[in-house]
């Protein structure tokens, strides 16, 4: 849980006592954020982290059960190719997008694409588009569309500048695999950030880094506070060429 609050001159810096967030109290790229005060966190914010830590297992707990019946996979495919029509238009009928600022479906971790669909309908993720078509859907169906994109292949881009490549790599080894996986494949919770554009991962890391309200994750916010464009669009680089 939440045991302090770090404000730095680049922004809020929220650390978790967890040992994975430990690693964020070193930060060897962030240069110029210097802490300055040091506070407790409020409730509500410890009683929002128990309340997505309970629903993650929850959902975990409901796609492991799925999975293992052959019957409802059947039903999923069919499902997903009667009622997805709409979102290929954006995410592509095999899952990987096919417009600017849109993100690959395809092989995410269905998990994280499971509680995205229910943060975009409950409110907590907010995207006009996908709020609505979110709340369209039953419970089940939601599993049903996580899991049918899960099983789709997401296409890595080529590597264009290695230098810039091999700075992101470096971030990326540093600052992310501990959480997203030493490949970007999401294991657990978290998102696979291995194939997805660039483009969405740079504009979901300045999302997370300026609070607009749209999207919030304290654990990314500390992470996105202590990079600069130039280190955010190396790290998306990186990532989007990972298989
Ligand atoms: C008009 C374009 C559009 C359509 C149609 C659309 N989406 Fe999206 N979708 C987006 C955009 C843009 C985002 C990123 C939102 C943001 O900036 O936070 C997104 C995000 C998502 C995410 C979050 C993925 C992640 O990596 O966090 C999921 C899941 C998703 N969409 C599922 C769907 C499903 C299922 C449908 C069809 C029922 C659909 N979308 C239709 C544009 C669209
Ligand atoms: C302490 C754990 C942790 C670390 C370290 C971490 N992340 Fe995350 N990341 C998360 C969580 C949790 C989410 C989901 C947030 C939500 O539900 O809105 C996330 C979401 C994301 C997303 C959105 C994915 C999507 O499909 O929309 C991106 C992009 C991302 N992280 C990139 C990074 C990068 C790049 C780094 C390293 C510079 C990093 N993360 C380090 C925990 C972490």
């Amino acid at each position: 849980m939440l045991n302090k609050i770090i404000i730095s001159n680049s922004g809020f810096r929220r650390i978790f006592s967890c040992a994975a967030c430990m690693l964020l109290l070193w930060e060897p790229m962030n240069i110029d954020a210097k802490p300055i005060v040091l506070q407790a966190p409020s409730d509500k914010d410890v009683q929002l982290e128990e309340k997505d830590l309970e629903a993650q297992k929850h959902l975990a707990i409901m796609v492991n059960k799925i999975q293992k019946d052959p019957e409802a996979k059947e039903k999923i495919v069919q499902f997903g190719q009667e009622r997805t029509i709409l979102c290929n238009v954006c995410h592509g009928e095999d899952g990987n997008a096919k417009r600017a600022g849109v993100p690959n479906l395809a092989g995410q971790n269905p998990v994280y694409l499971l509680d995205q669909i229910q943060r975009f309908s409950d409110g907590r993720r907010y995207d006009r588009t996908m709020r609505s078509l979110a709340s369209s859907f039953t419970e089940d169906e939601k599993i049903m569309l996580a899991l049918y994109y899960s099983k789709m292949e997401a296409r890595p881009t080529k590597i264009q500048d290695p230098v810039q490549w091999a700075a992101g790599k470096e971030i990326y080894d540093v600052a992310c695999a501990q959480c997203h996986g030493e490949r970007g494949r999401g294991e657990k919770g978290y998102a696979r950030l291995s194939s997805q554009k660039a483009d969405y991962v740079i504009k979901m890391l300045k999302e997370f880094r300026s609070y607009t309200g749209r999207r919030a994750n304290p654990w990314m916010a500390a992470v996105s506070n202590s990079l600069n464009d130039e280190e955010m669009a190396a790290v998306a680089a990186y990532v989007s060429t990972l298989k």
